[in-house]
């Protein structure tokens, strides 16, 4: 485990891949501001969903976790005008600073911030959501998982972040409520049909962590 060296990388790849932009720096800062945890996507992987989003040419978006709506810029910023992210957040005062980035980036008419336990408000949702970002409480992953399939059709991409936690995911007596999540949702998927699936671990400055990507079939 090299942390330093991962994240002078990511350094260096920001440097050269992402441009210079000061309302995703503000976001950031925003979030630390607020002394919430830093645990945003970081500029790779953010820029990672907005291709990923463009790609898949989506509309609707929807993210389950929403912290100071760092994420929730680069996938709005896919969007088409017309175009819809719906991003649920348990805290408000993080619903508070995100409303405040995503405003600020110019994006207040693409984005809504539903406040309250994702558990509940995402079965009040209608889909068909052509992308899923699922990036909150991680115990409650199978259940974000299920409505995800739920609200998505075919061909809808799903992403689901902090699948690898520094490796503990492959540790069955894990007391780690989050490993635990994680690794019931992996059971689920072993015996998933309806979507064709892989995981990307991944290191920078986050640590070592990774993704899981699925697609309805
Ligand atoms: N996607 C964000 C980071 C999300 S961090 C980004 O990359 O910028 C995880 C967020 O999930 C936190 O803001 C946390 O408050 C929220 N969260 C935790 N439990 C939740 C729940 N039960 N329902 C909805 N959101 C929850
Ligand atoms: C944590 C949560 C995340 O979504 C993440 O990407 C990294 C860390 C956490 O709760 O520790
Ligand atoms: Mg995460």
């Amino acid at each position: 485990m090299d942390q330093d060296l991962w994240s002078a990388v990511d350094a260096y790849l920001d440097a050269k891949l992402i441009s210079p932009d000061t309302t995703l720096d503000a976001a950031l800062e925003a979030v630390v501001a607020a002394g919430m945890p830093p645990i945003s996507v970081s500029p790779t992987q953010g820029k990672l969903l907005y291709l990923l989003a463009n790609l898949k040419g989506a509309r609707r978006i929807l993210e389950v976790g929403t912290l100071g709506g760092y994420s929730s810029i680069w996938l709005a910023r896919s969007l088409p005008p017309e175009g819809r992210l719906v991003t649920l957040e348990l805290e408000r005062k993080h619903a508070e600073v995100a409303q405040a980035n995503v405003d600020r980036a110019g994006l207040r008419d693409r984005v809504e911030i539903l406040v309250g336990p994702a558990a509940q408000t995402m079965p009040g949702l209608d889909g068909p959501f052509d992308m899923v970002f699922i990036d909150a409480d991680k115990p409650s992953i199978p259940i974000y998982w299920a409505e995800a399939l739920r609200l998505t059709g075919p061909g809808a991409l799903i992403i689901v972040d902090n699948v690898v936690r520094n490796g503990a995911v492959v540790d069955a007596s894990s007391q780690d409520a989050s490993v635990q999540g994680v690794r019931a949702f992996m059971e689920m998927l072993a015996e998933e049909s309806r979507v064709e699936t892989t995981a990307v671990q991944t290191v920078g400055a986050k640590g070592y962590d990774g993704f899981v990507i699925a697609i309805m079939k």
